[in-house]
């Protein structure tokens, strides 16, 4: 049922402040300020030495955000792999390995076969999945859920910021039982992940501004998607929620990537995405749009309020975010970036819930 929405998707997007709640309740001790695995998901990250993911697509991306955040406050690393290539890539798995495999359906073939070659070797074998009853839970040693909900529409969205609050509370985790985190700065990204629903409702506020924004986008054969750090994962789920759904050719590049070739694309027909929070790295990004404006390139530019300050009026749009802590940004940023794939699709008219060739459970390889 979509409820008020014209299609799925725009009401799974707007589920997001709810779901992230929920799946965020399970995880967290708001009263203590700590994570606390379900008891049926307790691991030992103590005793691991490497993790090591494999997804696809979308939940590919949500791994690759998970590397900057376990290897950052747990100091684990990370090796993460799209399904389709670990299977086949006989890669070694070792004593000490936590083999992680991230699925919206846990039905992915891919991802599945993966699970599967790891089974002999890892020391352990743990999913995050939105489905309980699916395959890739059932085989799984450990299933983190996600409380998305049932997602209909064939892009992935609510799954996809349930898939990194989930894993964002395991980075945590991790953080605290192998002492690369002290009690205080725990209790301080939990907090940080305690305002995501209330934050999540801000950035659906800017709606109105994407909807206006899309419709020239909507002419566009090409895009760009630029961030970095966590916001570089997000450029890449950006330009796959644009192709996937608005059948636009879209990239997402490490900003600092631009000058290594992409920046000879740049021209006014070109729209370039920004998502650049004001955070550390903000001055380098903000440098990389400058060189793309120089350049006659059309910027829209997604930050926050320091950040529009900040950037001199070198974005022709700007959408301004709440301000986010570092850790949750790329959830946070995600809702703007759906809701431009979302409404330059409406524009164009293609078949939202269901874009051309794609099926919502790739079960076949
Ligand atoms: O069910 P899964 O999470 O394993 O699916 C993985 C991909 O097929 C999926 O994320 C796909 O990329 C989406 N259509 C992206 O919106």
């Amino acid at each position: 049922d979509k409820g008020n929405y014209r299609h799925f998707m725009a009401k799974e997007i707007h589920e997001q402040p709810e779901v992230l709640g929920h799946t965020l309740s399970r995880y967290l001790d708001y009263a203590k300020k700590s994570v606390s695995l379900p008891a049926a998901e307790k691991v030992d990250f103590r005793s691991l030495n490497r993790i090591l993911i494999s997804a696809c697509g979308t939940a590919y991306y949500a791994g690759l955000v998970a590397k900057y955040w376990f290897e950052k406050y747990a100091r684990l690393p990370v090796e993460i792999d799209i399904a389709s290539e670990f299977r086949y890539r006989e890669t070694p798995v070792i004593d000490g390995d936590f083999a992680l495999f991230i699925s919206q359906s846990g039905e992915t073939a891919d991802t599945l076969a993966s699970l599967r070659y790891c089974k002999a070797n890892a020391a352990k074998i743990g999913a995050v999945v939105n489905v309980p009853e699916s395959t890739i839970a059932r085989e799984a040693d450990v299933t983190f859920a996600t409380i998305a909900g049932p997602e209909i529409g064939v892009a992935s969205t609510k799954a996809f910021t349930c898939q990194l609050a989930v894993l964002a509370c395991l980075a945590i985790h991790a953080g605290r039982q192998r002492g690369t985190l002290s009690e205080a700065a725990a209790a301080a990204l939990v907090d940080d992940l305690a305002a995501v629903p209330s934050l999540a409702v801000q950035a659906l506020n800017c709606e109105t501004q994407i909807e206006k924004l899309s419709q020239p986008l909507s002419r566009a054969s090409n895009a760009l998607y630029l961030g970095r750090g966590t916001n570089f994962p997000l450029a890449m789920e950006g330009a796959l929620k644009l192709k996937e759904l608005s059948y636009i050719h879209a990239e997402g590049y490490a900003a600092g990537e631009l000058k290594h070739g992409p920046i000879a694309l740049i021209d006014e027909n070109l729209p370039v995405f920004v998502i650049a929070p004001h955070d550390a790295i903000f001055e380098k990004t903000l440098s990389n749009m400058q060189e793309v404006a120089a350049r006659g390139g059309r910027i829209i530019l997604i930050t926050d309020a320091a950040g529009d300050h900040e950037s001199g009026g070198v974005a022709g749009d700007t959408v301004i975010m709440p301000n986010v802590p570092d850790l949750v940004a790329p959830i946070i940023y995600a809702l703007p970036v759906q809701m431009i794939s979302y409404h330059t699709a409406v524009f164009m008219g293609t078949d939202v819930d269901q874009p051309r060739n794609l099926a919502k459970s790739v079960t076949v390889e």
